[in-house]
C-alpha cells in the first residue's frame, strides 16, 4: 500500500516516513529540499532498511504535479507537510507563504481529484486557536484571527480542505500539532533548521554545543507558574506515529466523518524554564541563558485536550519532556561528530 509523502524530507516527514515503513506501507516522498537535505532518504533507508521512493519537484508547478499523480495511480493516501512554517518570514514574505502553502495544496486536491486517491492527512496547527479562552484546548475551541500569513496559510488551508470534500468524496484528518521536538533514538534524523534557529529546543543544544552564545528566554511576566510562557511540547515520534494511525484510519474506513480534526499534543504544559531544566539534567551541562522581553507574537499559554485523539483514535503520546530533551540533544552531538 503505497502513501504519498509531500514534505518527507522534513523534520516531521521524515519521522513519519520511518514510522509508516514500520507498519508495511511503500512510501513516495516529494520534497523540493527548499528546507532539507537529499541525503535524509539515505538515512531513512538506514533506520527502515528499506528505501522509498524520492522524486523532487515543487508542488506549486500544476504540471509537474499531476504528472506525478498520472505516473503514480496506485496511491492509498496523502500526507501532506510540505510547507513554510517560519512565523516570522511569513510576516515579512507574505505572497511567497500564500503561494506556496496554498498553491502546493490546491495542486494537491487537483491531483486527487483527476487520480481518485480518496484519503489525506493535512498538517494543521494549534496556531489556528491563537490564544484560547480556556485551556486545556479541545477541536471545539472557536478559531481566532491568525496572528501571522504563517498561521492564516493553516486556517485557510483546514478551509480549503473542508470545501473540497463537500464536491469530492475525500477523507480528510486535519491534525493540529502543539510543539513538536526532539528526534529520532538513532540520532540518524532530527531537526535541521537553517541559518538561526527560531524555536526553543534547536536554540537550547546548539546554545549548548556552542554554536550559539547564550539563549534568550522570551519574557519572565506572563501569567504562568515561573512568568515564562507555557507549551505543550510532544516527541516527533509520537507525533510521527499518529500519523500512521490517522491514515489507517480512513484506509480501513473506520472515519466517523469525513473530515474529522483533531489536537495532537501531550495535554501537559510545560514553561520555558521547565524546558531548560530538563535539558540541563539529562545533558548534564549547564545552559548560558538571560531572560530579555517578550517575543511579539507569543502567545502566554496552550496546552492540548488529547482526549478525542486518545480517545477515537486510540494513540496517545507516550515520551516524557526528558526524553524529548536527551533525544534532541543526542541529535545535536551527532551533528557535532
Ligand atoms: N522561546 C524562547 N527563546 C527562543 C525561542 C523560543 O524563549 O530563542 C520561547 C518562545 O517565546 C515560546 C517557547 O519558547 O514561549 C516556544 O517557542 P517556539 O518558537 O519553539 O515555538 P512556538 O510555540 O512559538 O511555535 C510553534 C511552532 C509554530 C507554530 C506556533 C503556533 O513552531 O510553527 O507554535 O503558536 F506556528
Amino acid at each position: 500500500m503505497k502513501i504519498l509523502v509531500t514534505g518527507g524530507t522534513g523534520y516531521i516527514g521524515s519521522h513519519t516516513v520511518v514510522e509508516l515503513q514500520q507498519s508495511g506501507y511503500e512510501v513516495v516522498i516529494v520534497d523540493n529540499l527548499a528546507n532539507s537535505y537529499e541525503n535524509v532518504v539515505d538515512n531513512i533507508e538506514k533506520i527502515s532498511g528499506k528505501r522509498p521512493l524520492f522524486e523532487c519537484f515543487d508542488l506549486t508547478d500544476e504540471s509537474k504535479t499531476l504528472d506525478f499523480f498520472k505516473r503514480h495511480n496506485d496511491l492509498k493516501g496523502i500526507i501532506h507537510f510540505a510547507a513554510f512554517k517560519a512565523v516570522g518570514e511569513s510576516v515579512e514574505k507574505p505572497l511567497m507563504y500564500y503561494h506556496n502553502n496554498l498553491g502546493s495544496l490546491i495542486n494537491l486536491l487537483k491531483g486527487m481529484e483527476q487520480s481518485g486517491v480518496k484519503n489525506i492527512v493535512f498538517s494543521s496547527s494549534c496556531t489556528v486557536y491563537g490564544q484560547p479562552d480556556e485551556l486545556p484546548v479541545t477541536e471545539q475551541a472557536p478559531i481566532k484571527e491568525a496572528w501571522s500569513p504563517y498561521g492564516h496559510t493553516k486556517q485557510i488551508s483546514e478551509k480549503v480542505i473542508q470545501n473540497f470534500s463537500q464536491t469530492f468524496p475525500a477523507n480528510a484528518i486535519l491534525l493540529r500539532y502543539f510543539n513538536p521536538i526532539g528526534a529520532h533514538e538513532s540520532a540518524l534524523i532530527g531537526e535541521l533548521p537553517i541559518g538561526v534557529p527560531n524555536n526553543l529546543v534547536p536554540f537550547i543544544t546548539q546554545t549548548a554545543i556552542g554554536k550559539r552564545r547564550m539563549l534568550k528566554v522570551f519574557g519572565d511576566d506572563y501569567n504562568t507558574p515561573d512568568g515564562t510562557a507555557v507549551r505543550d511540547y510532544i516527541h516527533v515520534v509520537d507525533l510521527a506515529k499518529a500519523h500512521v494511525v490517522a491514515v489507517n484510519r480512513m484506509i480501513e474506513g473506520n472515519n466517523k466523518q469525513q473530515v474529522e480534526i483533531f489536537n495532537l499534543g501531550t495535554g501537559n504544559g510545560f514553561s520555558v524554564l521547565d524546558v531548560i531544566k530538563s535539558f540541563e539534567k539529562v545533558s548534564e551541562t549547564k545552559l548560558n541563558y538571560e531572560i530579555v522581553d517578550r517575543r511579539p507574537g507569543d502567545v502566554e499559554k496552550v496546552w492540548a485536550d488529547t482526549k478525542f485523539a486518545n480517545d477515537e483514535l486510540g494513540w496517545k503520546a507516550e515520551k516524557s519532556l526528558d526524553d524529548m530533551m536527551l533525544s534532541a540533544w543526542n541529535w545535536e552531538l551527532a551533528l557535532g561528530k
